[in-house]
């Protein structure tokens, strides 16, 4: 038996349940979302949500999501609003996480807020990520299952790459449609963008009536958003128009490149491949150079997450 890769669960009945037994236990699940696979664990269990920044070596600071089955659930840890109501059900399940105040008595360790006064949940939509929140029936922290500042994994084999033995069991059920982290709006204020993401800002100021407020965006209330993230081990350079000695091409749109997001241009099919085609590269050991994206729709969050993956490391 290879004792250096964890235990690795089919979505089918008795692999779910299994893996609600091991977040009973307080052990950790890497399972997949529509946008990437979620480190989980019970959110309400100090010791095993301190293993998860354990396990990804995060900084403690950086609060978690909270991953529940729907929008009652979510109801019962925070403050609900008219606001969250109309986005609630326009877009849940999805990529979407809403940040609300607490309520009391809430229940949630208070790692999973890294000691703030509100909470980020998450309805995902993915049919595996939802069978195992029935399953547990419980609310389950989970951010993206890789090692804090490194590339986020949308195959149960980033998973495996990346934390090895550091998670108890993954639930594999093949590559993450969506690709990118849910969007993640704040709503303890006026409605704000606080992470570009899986799903276009565009579409939530058409449901608001109203546009966003950016001004929180990166600079997460808690001192979390760290600038270099999702970064591969070689130098990435971006708006590149080719490839310079010793460099591999991500290329968009049609071009001659190593690789290519998209040849026919689709932002869609570029954010579902992103982080497979950085772990592509990344293997090379070269640095990458990146064609220019479109900023538009969830060009935004593919352009978030590339600025991310070249600054300055620290
Ligand atoms: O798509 C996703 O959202 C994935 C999947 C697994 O659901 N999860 C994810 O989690 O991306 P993570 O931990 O990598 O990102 C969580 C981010 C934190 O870095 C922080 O910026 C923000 O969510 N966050 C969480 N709680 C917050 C709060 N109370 N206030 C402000 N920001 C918060
Ligand atoms: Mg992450």
């Amino acid at each position: 038996m290879n004792t250096t890769e964890p235990t690795c669960l089919t979505p089918t009945p008795d692999g779910i349940a299994q893996a609600a037994d091991l977040l009973r236990t307080g052990a950790l699940v890497a399972f997949p979302t529509e946008t990437v696979y979620g480190l989980g664990a019970d959110a309400r269990n100090g010791r095993a949500v301190a293993a998860i920044f354990e396990a990804k070596g995060r900084p403690s600071f950086n609060p978690l999501i909270v991953h529940v089955l729907d929008a009652t659930h979510a109801r019962r840890f925070c403050h609900w609003s008219d606001t969250a109501e109309k986005l609630a059900s326009a877009f849940w399940p999805g990529p979407l996480s809403l940040v609300l105040p607490l309520t009391e008595g809430h229940g949630l360790s208070s790692l999973v807020s890294a000691g703030l006064s509100t909470v980020a949940l998450r309805v995902p939509a993915h049919p595996t990520a939802r069978a195992l929140l029935r399953a547990f029936d419980g609310p389950v922290a989970a951010p993206s299952a890789n090692p804090s500042g490194k590339i986020s994994p949308t195959t149960a084999q980033h998973v495996s790459d990346g934390l090895g033995m550091r998670v108890g069991a993954i639930l594999d059920d093949g590559p993450c449609r969506v690709g990118l982290e849910s969007t993640i709006v704040g709503l303890d204020g006026p409605a704000s963008l606080l992470r570009p993401g899986g799903l276009p800002a565009e579409e939530i100021e058409r449901v608001l009536g109203q546009k966003l407020s950016r001004e929180t965006e990166g600079k997460i209330s808690a001192p979390g958003q760290l600038m270099s993230h999702y970064a591969p081990n070689g130098r990435v350079r971006l708006n590149a128009q080719r490839a310079h000695d010793g460099e591999v091409f991500l290329g968009f749109g049609e071009m001659t490149c190593d690789l290519n997001l998209s040849p026919s241009g689709d932002l869609t099919e570029a954010a579902s491949v992103l982080f497979d085609c950085l772990h592509q590269l990344d293997a090379t050991g070269s640095a990458i150079a990146v064609a220019p994206i479109p900023r538009q729709g969830l060009g935004a969050a593919i352009n978030d997450r590339l600025q991310r993956a070249a600054a300055p490391r620290p």
